[in-house]
């Protein structure tokens, strides 16, 4: 397995991602990761991310005593700075910030031979890469070679390949980088020699007989969302234990249309796992009757939630384990915030932030996957493909969705616009052959509660307006509008309101992320 540490740079979870394409374990731990466990880790080799400080003024300092373990290292951008730093070399700033596109003429090096490369006409090899960086590193430390440059950073790469220490400016983790994948893949499976074991067939098998050994013969109860991840959590624990995993679906009133079934279908009936359906949306709209503010919404839904699970969770007497959905983005992040400081812009609900009262052990089988990777594991334990590649849909359902107060009619209306104009996205295929649901990253309806005038045949109509949002983003964070075809578009507007009687008008956000939010509260 590779350690990566991680300095903070934005891309850090990508060096990640890209060791794991290559079936290669890896964990990604913080900068200051004490040396005692770096040992016990074990690490075929360490990758040192990129970040945003300056070696020479910050005190983001790794233990250098990692250079003595006797395993390959590689230095991106930061990571590059701070070993030619440790080892004797100099840092230095630049006068201009290296940003974007760059092109670098490389040498003779494990890491580059063989990778395609641009030839120029004189015979030299050029990787196109991407840069961005303000400080470069100036005088070698000692042992080491040069083996990439260009005019602007003349130390682009270089290495010490006796002691297998490799460091690059650039970022081969971003996919500008043309070759960078090859370039990390060189350096975990040729360099480092880390057995490419990590797949999936595998990963199930370990991680059943962990679970196993984990919970013996004790009796785990798993909060049901319909959502990927705690889905795919209840497939995998139930093929461990069977029967010792019940699973309980809170309906809140507030979910997609026909998906209390469809979970239930393919939960108890399709996979035989035990599935408590509590049905609880009378509670939820009781408790949410004449609230008006967003985040007094969030709260009592989150609130309710807890206290339903609760209830449910104490009539399943022998439980002794809280199983979640936890994945490993989850994970970072939460150590992630620890050092950061998050600014809340909307408080988040979702099962995993289940009761701690409940005085249950935590089961958290997925702590270690991508989200990528749990929805090749739920393919491989029989969930439907389609499932498993759901856009994501928030904890607090179509409570964010309805503007203002909750109503069950609002609720209504709202499913039904919003499977419209799912099923519509998923029926138009572009030319590349993909859907524009495949297309787009998140789309929904949102319930405007305004009423304006329409004519419908010979009567004029006074009815509510119903917002159209779909959005392309890779992480969430920040997003695009999607610019979907205005025929698509008029599909959906036009059975939206021939068939949802109660709305007789529909609009299309167009705002990105930031200065909107991809949910609208
Ligand atoms: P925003 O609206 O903040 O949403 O741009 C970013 C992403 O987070 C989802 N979201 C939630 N997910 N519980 C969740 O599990 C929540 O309370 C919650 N609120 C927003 C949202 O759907 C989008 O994918």
């Amino acid at each position: 397995k590779i350690l990566i540490l991680d300095f903070g740079s934005q891309v850090s979870q990508l060096i990640a991602r890209r060791v794991r394409e290559a079936h290669v374990y890896c964990e990604l731990h913080p900068f200051d990761m004490p040396i005692d466990e770096i040992r016990a880790f074990a690490p075929k080799g360490i990758i040192l991310s990129g970040g945003p400080n300056s070696v020479y003024e910050s005190d983001y300092q790794a233990d250098a005593e990692l250079f003595q373990l006797g395993v390959p290292v590689l230095g991106i951008c930061y990571g590059m700075q701070w070993m030619a730093q440790s080892l004797g070399g100099k840092v230095e700033s630049g006068h201009t910030r290296e940003f974007g596109y760059a092109e670098v003429t490389t040498v003779a090096s494990r890491l580059f031979d063989g990778l395609p490369s641009k030839t120029l006409p004189n015979g030299e090899h050029v990787q196109e890469v991407w840069m961005s960086h303000g400080d470069k590193v100036t005088a070698l430390p000692a042992g080491f070679n040069v083996i990439g440059s260009n005019r602007a950073c003349p130390v682009a790469a270089m290495a010490d390949e006796h002691r297998g220490f490799y460091a690059v400016q650039f970022h081969p983790e971003v996919t500008h980088t043309k070759h960078g994948s090859a370039m990390l893949h060189r350096f975990v499976l040729d360099i480092c020699q880390a057995a490419p074991s990590w797949t999936m067939p595998n990963y199930i098998d370990e991680a059943v007989a962990k679970i196993r050994a984990q919970v013996g013969n004790e009796e785990v109860i798993l909060g049901l969302s319909g959502g990927v991840d705690s889905s795919v959590a209840a497939a995998l624990i139930h093929r461990a234990i069977g029967d010792q995993l019940t699973c309980v679906f809170v309906d809140h009133g507030l979910l997609r249309l026909n998906e209390g079934q469809m979970v239930m279908d393919m939960f108890a009936k399709n996979l035989g796992v035990k599935v408590v359906h509590v049905d609880a949306a009378a509670d939820f709209m009781g408790k949410l009757a004449g609230e008006t503010d967003p985040e007094k919404k969030r709260k009592i839904i989150g609130a309710e939630f807890v206290e339903v699970f609760q209830q449910e969770a104490k009539k399943l007497g022998n439980a002794r384990w809280l199983a979640q959905g936890t994945i490993y983005p989850d994970v970072i992040e939460s150590a992630g915030a620890k050092t950061k400081k998050a600014h809340t812009i909307k408080s988040h609900h979702n099962v995993g932030g289940l009761p701690e009262t409940l005085n249950l052990k935590l089961l958290e089988p997925l702590r270690e996957l991508f989200k990528d990777e749990v929805r090749e594991l739920g393919v491989a334990l029989g969930l439907p493909h389609d499932m498993v590649y759901r856009h994501p849909f928030p904890g607090p359902g179509l409570g964010v969705r309805i503007l203002g107060e909750v109503k069950a009619e609002y609720a209504n209306l709202l499913r039904r616009a919003d499977a419209i104009f799912i099923e519509e996205l998923r029926n138009t295929v572009d030319e590349d052959g993909l859907s524009w649901y495949d297309k787009t990253s998140q789309a929904f309806a949102v319930f405007l509660p305004v009423k304006s005038v329409g004519v419908m045949g010979d009567g004029r109509t006074y009815d509510y307006v119903v917002a159209l949002r779909a959005v392309v983003t890779s992480d969430f964070m920040t997003a695009h509008w999607a610019e979907l075809p205005y025929s698509l578009l008029g599909r959906a507007s036009n059975r939206i309101i021939n068939e949802v009687r109660g709305i007789n008008r529909v609009v299309y956000d167009v705002s990105g992320k930031p200065p909107a939010t991809i949910e609208w509260e």
